[in-house]
């Protein structure tokens, strides 16, 4: 099949592309540095051309809510449009596990917005919420340390490994389009651990990165029960297959 990867340059775009030509497809990367900008659409029709999927794992740079809502909406509408055109028959979403239960995170309503263009769009679609990666508390130490002290939130997770989550996308871009999320998260024995000790409203004045943290308020923990499939319309055996292997869970988004 030709598959085409928005955000193909990315952490995840890079396993996504990598994956596919591991199992004989065709992969087409688009990104700004490849003359694709998915915010103005320049580049996008013709390289869509032909293609029976496409995967989207852009993550555009914002600095607010504001920023981020406008650049996940249209980029999603960008790429829709454009798969409509070209007769694109499914149209695969990475999001994020519970994200729903998360506020006061520029980002999450970002993906909120992209979330509601793929359910209303044209194109059949598969939505893939995937908890956190392997690497987010580092990600999320890096952005606060002042003075050589790192403070991470207080969050539950059930992190995953980025391959992990390029396999199902891949996995189920294959597949029929679903029309619904499912959840994918990471190994839950030994794999759920407390992230951060440290209590965020108790950083130090002054500290902006950790006052961003202090407002971002997760409802529930940011993890996911159960290591099968739950009610109707779960992933196909072949993801199942592939994630029982590497000890990954996947449950259906509702
Ligand atoms: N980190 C986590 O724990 C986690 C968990 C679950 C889901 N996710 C989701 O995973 C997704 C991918 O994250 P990532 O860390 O792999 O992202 P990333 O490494 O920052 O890569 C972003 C990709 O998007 C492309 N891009 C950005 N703006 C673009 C534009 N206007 N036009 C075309 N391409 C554009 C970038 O290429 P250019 O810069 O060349 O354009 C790059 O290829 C995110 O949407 C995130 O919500 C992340």
């Amino acid at each position: 099949m030709r598959i085409a990867v928005a955000g193909g340059t990315g952490r995840i775009g890079r396993l996504v592309v990598a994956e596919l030509e591991r199992e004989g497809h065709e992969a087409v990367s688009l990104s700004r540095s490849e003359g694709v900008d998915l915010l103005t659409g320049v580049g996008l029709r013709q390289r869509l051309e032909g293609a029976d999927a496409v995967i989207d794992t852009t993550n555009p740079p914002v600095a607010d809510i504001a920023e981020a809502e406008h650049a996940f909406a249209t980029i999603t509408r960008n790429l829709l449009t454009a798969e409509t055109e070209a007769g694109v028959g499914h149209h695969v979403a990475l999001s994020i596990a519970a994200l729903d239960a998360v506020a006061g995170n520029d980002h999450y309503y970002g993906k909120r917005a992209q979330e509601r263009e793929v359910v209303t769009g044209a194109v059949p679609f598969t939505i893939v919420r995937a908890t956190q990666f392997h690497d987010f508390p580092a990600m999320i130490a890096e952005w606060t340390v002042v003075d050589g002290e790192a403070i991470v939130p207080p969050l539950l997770m059930q992190p995953i490994a980025p391959v992990d989550v390029a396999a199902v996308l891949v996995a189920t871009a294959v597949e029929a389009p679903r029309s619904s999320s499912f959840d994918v998260a990471g190994a839950a024995d030994g794999g759920r651990r407390r992230h951060g000790a440290a209590d965020p409203r108790r950083s130090r004045p002054g500290a902006p990165a950790a006052r961003r943290l202090a407002r971002c308020r997760a409802r529930r923990r940011v993890r996911r029960r159960g290591a099968h499939p739950r009610g109707g319309n779960p992933p196909g055996a072949d993801v199942l297959r592939r994630l029982a292997r590497r000890r990954s869970a996947v449950t259906d988004g509702t």
